[in-house]
């Protein structure tokens, strides 16, 4: 049974028309079209001409955009149109127990977009239904960022397609149900980007839409307060031109340059090509970078109040021309500051957030055992209203970030630095019975901070295992990537694997060779999708044949069974030991319970439930959910009969 959200039903079909004069078909469809258009259009001019005149005070530039905003509502494919009207009166659509995400990389994966596209075959086979494609905006090479440096909003590297082979993909995978997603760096552009070439070239009109000093004095009053991306690859948040005598604002790489939203034409022109993109027929848009968008002289240059203004006004925006797209925001941050990235009820922004910090957590209790932390961290989250949707995840494509809630680990003698020397350590195989394989991030020899990279069956010690041709040690890394997912699908919000996850994927140090990407660790769990391992996915014997088939299940049983909704119930539950995590769900009358235990000890955990009875959801077996024996690193899913 697949449980579906309740269709909210919301008129704003085309107003009756006003003479009785007959209308030929075509004349109909474009009043339709029309009247489609002034009904979103009035319900949101009000505000966005608020925010904008607040921010910009400039009458024309916002008639422009208005203009503008038309002519893409008038271009959208009519089959887009179609699935905008469905999907605006479902607007829930998405909140479902059926999604299930996967990043990757399309040079990775397919090779090229036609690659991609032959291969949805294995995507769907996969239950996926979403597909985030990694930066594939035009770029160059060496001065990438992966992709988030793009040199052209409005064309395709050339080695992975162009803008037509994208338009057929996306159409081919909304043949298949599946959701396309793409990033939209709007934070920066590459300095291969015409307006930074033009820039650079001393057009004044280009430097304004950057952050141009001709001396440090201002750079150096920013210095003082904004904190450092990337400390040790690209230091500092300011980048000296030679050629052109001046300082530029580069809060990433030097090649990715902010831009400056303070000026209208940027904003302006960047809707404009977010708005060509969703054309092309993308899903879901994931704003890149979002807090760092707004910059203030005095602040930290991140979550300022007016990043908000320009969410929500990009929000209606996409309400007015594309209403089934969804925004996803980029907010590696602390809790609160992300949550408030969903907006209000009344002015929503974002549609979905990442679950940063309990992906950061997860990774501390692989460490620890300590499940306690954890459990925290999942009752703030599920203590959030339930219109919040998060995207959960074990891995992605950046480095694991230790933000995580050091005033309580400080109350349990854990200190910061310390912790976080403990945490990088243990990953890499150093420290504490590890069995994980990976490297450091953006070492700071000032700060001796450090993040991690890694795959997470590498991290599971799938790659130990191997290395040492240890059967035994090999089922229990197999086991353990499976309670990890199994854990991840226990959380509300929509799961999203990344590529090479499904069937164990370890790292790849070829990166190293490379003299384009040797710096950027990051690489390490970037490497090519394994297709020659991908054909064991069938064989129940081999390492890819167990992780996939179990996913697989974890992930059928998951868009089946209706406690799964994103807006069911969820708790933690007390298991009297310090490494067992339990978490109950509840919807509609149907109850569920998963036992997840973090040690390599096979335990009994003594769950606090009073109502006795429940079914293991793949063996069927009954059992006292009072007490449940857990194998070590394995986990349970019950549910109440
Ligand atoms: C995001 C991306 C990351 C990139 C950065 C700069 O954080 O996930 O890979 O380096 O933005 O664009």
């Amino acid at each position: 049974m697949t449980a579906k959200k309740p269709v909210t039903k919301k008129k704003v079909t085309a107003k009756k028309p006003v003479t009785k004069s007959k209308l030929t078909a075509k004349e109909k469809k474009k009043k339709e079209i029309d009247d489609i258009f002034y009904y979103r259009m009035q319900e949101r001019v009000d505000e966005l001409k608020w925010l904008y005149m607040e921010l910009y005070h400039n009458d024309s530039m916002f008639a422009e955009l208005c203009d503008s905003i038309r002519r893409f509502y008038d271009e959208r494919d009519p089959y887009l149109r179609d699935m905008d009207r469905v999907r605006e009166q479902d607007p829930e659509w998405y909140k479902t127990n059926e999604m299930l995400g996967m990043m990757l990389y399309i040079e990775n994966f397919g090779g090229t977009m036609k690659g991609v596209e032959e291969k949805l075959d294995y995507i769907e086979k996969s239950n996926v239904n979403y597909v985030h494609l990694m930066p594939f905006l035009d770029t160059v090479e060496g001065r990438s960022d992966g992709g988030y440096a793009v040199a052209d909003f409005r064309k395709v590297r050339p080695d992975l397609g162009t803008m037509d082979d994208l338009e057929h993909l996306t159409a081919a995978c909304h043949k298949k149900n599946i959701n396309v997603c793409m990033d939209f760096v709007m934070n920066h552009t590459s300095e291969d980007h015409e307006w930074a070439k033009r820039a650079r070239a001393g057009e004044g009109e280009y430097m304004s839409r950057y952050f141009f000093f001709d001396n440090y004095n201002i750079p150096e009053q920013f210095e003082r307060t904004v904190p450092q991306v990337f400390p040790t690859t690209a230091p500092g948040n300011f980048t000296w031109l030679p050629d052109c005598q001046h300082y530029v604002m580069t809060t990433f790489y030097p090649y990715q340059w902010d831009l400056n939203y303070a000026n209208p034409r940027v904003f302006n022109e960047m809707m404009y090509n977010f708005l060509f993109l969703a054309n092309k027929g993308i899903d879901i848009i994931r704003i890149d970078a979002v807090p760092y968008i707004w910059k203030e002289l005095g602040t930290q240059c991140r979550n300022l109040r007016r990043v908000h203004t320009i969410v929500r006004m990009m929000r209606m925006i996409s309400e007015i021309v594309c209403p089934s797209v969804l925004l996803l925001g980029e907010v590696v941050m602390e809790p609160e500051k992300v949550v408030p990235y969903f907006g209000t009820v009344d002015k929503p922004e974002c549609h979905m957030l990442y679950n940063v910090t309990t992906m950061a957590t997860t990774w501390h209790t692989v460490a620890t055992r300590e499940v306690d932390l954890l459990k925290r961290q999942l009752d703030v989250v599920s203590r959030l209203p339930k219109e919040y949707l998060f995207l959960n995840y074990l891995r992605c494509h950046d480095d694991i970030g230790w933000g995580l809630d050091y005033s309580t680990l400080a109350s349990q003698g854990k200190e910061e630095a310390a912790h976080k020397a403990y945490l990088n350590a243990y990953f890499q195989g150093f420290a504490g019975d590890s069995n994980s394989r990976g490297e450091l991030y953006n070492n700071d020899p000032v700060t001796k901070d450090a993040r991690f990279c890694g795959t997470t069956a590498s991290m599971c010690g799938i790659e130990k295992a191997g290395y040492e041709n240890n059967p035994e040690a090999m089922e229990r890394a197999i086991r353990f990537d499976l309670t990890l997912h199994a854990y991840m699908f226990m959380q509300s919000g929509i799961p999203v694997l990344y590529s090479g996850d499904e069937i164990g994927q370890v790292n790849d140090y070829s990166y190293k060779d490379d003299p384009h990407k040797v710096l950027d660790s990051r690489y390490l769990h970037r490497g090519p999708f394994r297709w020659d391992l991908a054909e064991n996915i069938d064989d129940p014997e081999t390492v890819e044949g167990k992780i996939y088939q179990g996913l697989s299940k974890l992930e059928i049983k998951r868009k089946t069974e209706k406690v799964f909704m994103s807006d069911a119930d969820m708790w933690t539950i007390e298991t009297y030991d310090p490494s067992v995590l339990c978490i109950g769900r509840y919807y509609e009358g149907d109850k569920a319970i998963g036992v997840f235990n973090f040690s390599e000890f096979d335990k009994t955990a003594w769950i606090n439930v009073e109502d006795g009875y429940y079914e293991d959801m793949f063996t069927g077996e009954i059992l006292d959910a009072r007490s449940v024996n857990v194998p070590a690193y394995g986990f349970c899913w019950l549910k109440k009969r």
